[in-house]
């Protein structure tokens, strides 16, 4: 899997597909209740029919998983709860033998409190070159017991922590946007700079088809880290562009240096749509998780307006665009499609409990899939989505382990609920996630996901897997989608209605009424039944269709 492109000259990534596995939920191949990797080889050949392109494989470094993996103590290795450095080496060829990519997760702005240079530093002493690789400072104060600066970690509370000095005296601080066990490393190390290099190139060594960086535009600071000035208690990491794009270039002549066409994908969290389109670029970060349509409520002209800001931004940047629906860090779209407020802004606090229309929500599910592997650009999909999992928000608080949760006292519930151990099989927990009798990490699967787990949506042609397994297999078969133009048809208020080229048209009603379809539609694939009326069939609310598509007139 080393060619260029994906046979239609592009390459590979631009238009793919790909799945998001978050390896402790995904499948348990030794039944001690964590999935690991030997679970993930066995599921390839479903991974494959399902007909995504790749797998974006969350952290499987050593990692004392404070922060569920994103907290690497060795980038070199696989932890030992999900298996092998040899067993990722082989999980790679297979997939690769099964025809799917593989994005590893990279991890550069911290590591985790465990690890060696981190340890080092620890038992060096102020102004040692241990330290100097990450961000060290003298407190405020007299006795230095006031935080060197204002910045506020991600997870809640202040984003510094004071050490206590190898001679037993309070020391120093260090700076960690997320938690304390996750430093920050300091960018502008030489050290630093050589031994990511070298872990990149470990990785390609090993085969890997891309990278995902975790929050990419954190990773160089300021000069003097300076106190925020009002940006939200945080840097503002547009300030330090340059230096991030001077570490992506060095990272893209390293990879040019191997053969075939590998992807950087990167995690954003820039809401401003130019803004985020500026930090890609074709010689550095290729593409990036866009998670405006994943905020926006279900509602048409917004979704418009987020779909055409997009392309908007992407287009003279030549990156394509990307569409993401949930991911580990999100509550799932079943669930927040079924609320009232339908609309995300990363927080659970606001919303959590709140009444959710399950039914609602998967039919909205259905619909938004086919909104997405239609648009112009590469799809993520997140472990469960395809299956219609819902959050589990009724987690016992004592089972919850998201640092989120614990940094706020407990006034965001965290992130757990969407990372609940996927259903396989069965009738009950743990629903072949491991063998009979064997309790997952997080042993809350509802009694309901017995309807929802592969063995019992396959060959069920109305279920929510068979519904991905045909959209995604289209998707994949049809020259017109992926990336590419797509061109707006006019359409009645809620209904969101555009072609692609090679005679595809997708239409979504978002609103509250049946429309009416064009006279006799040829249709490919719908995620809900259609009506028939006097006037002709009807698209239902909440739903959406793929049809083939006559007049092929140039696509903007
Ligand atoms: C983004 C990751 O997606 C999230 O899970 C993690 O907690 C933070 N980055 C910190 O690494």
């Amino acid at each position: 899997m080393s060619e260029q492109d994906s046979g239609q000259g592009q390459p590979w990534w631009r238009g793919a597909a790909l799945y998001q596995v978050y390896p402790r939920s995904f499948a348990d191949g030794n039944d001690d209740g964590t999935g690991d990797l030997a679970g993930l080889r066995s599921r390839l050949p479903y991974l494959a029919a399902l007909g995504v392109d790749g797998l974006w494989i969350s952290p499987w470094y050593v990692s004392p998983l404070a922060d569920g993996g994103y907290d690497v103590a060795d980038y070199r290795d696989i932890d030992p709860a999900f298996g092998t450095l040899a067993e990722a080496e082989q999980l790679i060829a297979e997939a690769h033998r099964a025809g799917l990519r593989i994005i590893v997760d990279l991890v550069p702005n911290h590591c985790s409190d465990q690890h060696p240079w981190f340890r080092a530093a620890l038992a060096a002493a102020p102004g040692s070159p241990e330290r100097a690789r990450f961000h060290f400072r003298p407190g405020r104060g007299p006795g230095g017991e006031l935080p060197p600066g204002d910045w506020q970690s991600h997870f809640g509370g202040p984003a510094w922590t004071r050490v206590v000095e190898p001679d037993g005296s309070p020391g120093e601080w260090y700076l960690h946007l997320f938690a304390p066990e996750q430093p920050d490393w300091n960018w502008d190390n030489p050290e630093v700079r050589a031994e990511f290099a070298s872990v990149l190139r470990f990785w390609l060594d090993r085969g890997v088809d891309g990278f995902r960086i975790d929050v990419t535009d954190h990773l160089v600071k300021e000069d003097g880290l300076p106190d925020s000035a009002g940006h939200h208690g945080r840097p503002d990491p547009w300030r330090d562009q340059e230096g991030v794009h001077a570490v992506y270039r060095d990272w893209r002549r390293l990879t040019d240096s191997y053969p075939g066409d590998r992807a950087f994908v990167a995690e954003l969290w820039e809401t401003d749509p130019e803004r985020f389109c500026r930090y890609l670029r074709p010689d550095e970060l290729h593409t990036a998780f866009n998670f405006a349509l994943l905020r926006a409520p279900w509602e048409a002209a917004g979704f418009r307006q987020v779909i055409d800001a997009t392309l908007a931004a992407h287009a003279p940047v030549g990156a394509p665009p990307t569409w993401v629906l949930s991911n580990h860090d999100t509550t799932r779209h079943v669930t927040r499609y079924g609320r009232a407020d339908s609309g995300y802004g990363f927080d659970r606090a606001s919303r959590h409990g709140l009444p959710v229309d399950l039914e609602l929500g998967t039919r909205r599910a259905r619909a938004a899939a086919l909104l997405t592997f239609a648009l112009p650009g590469g799809v993520y999909l997140y472990q469960g989505d395809e299956l219609g999992l819902e959050e589990v928000e009724s987690i016992p608080d004592e089972l919850r382990e998201d640092p989120v949760w614990l940094r706020t006292g407990g006034v965001d519930r965290g992130r757990d609920g969407c990372r609940v151990p996927l259903p396989w099989s069965g009738q009950e927990p743990p629903f072949g996630f491991g063998g009979e009798g064997s309790v997952p990490w997080l042993d809350v699967q509802p009694k309901t996901w017995r309807e929802l787990s592969v063995a019992a949506q396959s060959g069920n042609p109305g279920s929510h897997l068979e519904l991905y397994r045909a959209a995604l297999r289209l998707r994949r078969g049809h020259p017109g989608l992926g990336d590419g133009p797509m061109r707006w048809l006019p359409s009645p208020e809620g209904v969101l209605d555009f072609t692609r080229p090679g005679g595809f048209r997708c239409v979504v009603n978002l609103g509250q009424e049946p429309a009416l379809l064009p006279p006799r539609p040829e249709i490919l694939l719908a995620s809900g039944e259609l009506q028939e009326s006097p006037e002709g069939l009807l698209l239902p609310a909440d739903t959406a269709v793929w049809l083939r598509h006559r007049d092929d007139a140039p696509q903007g």
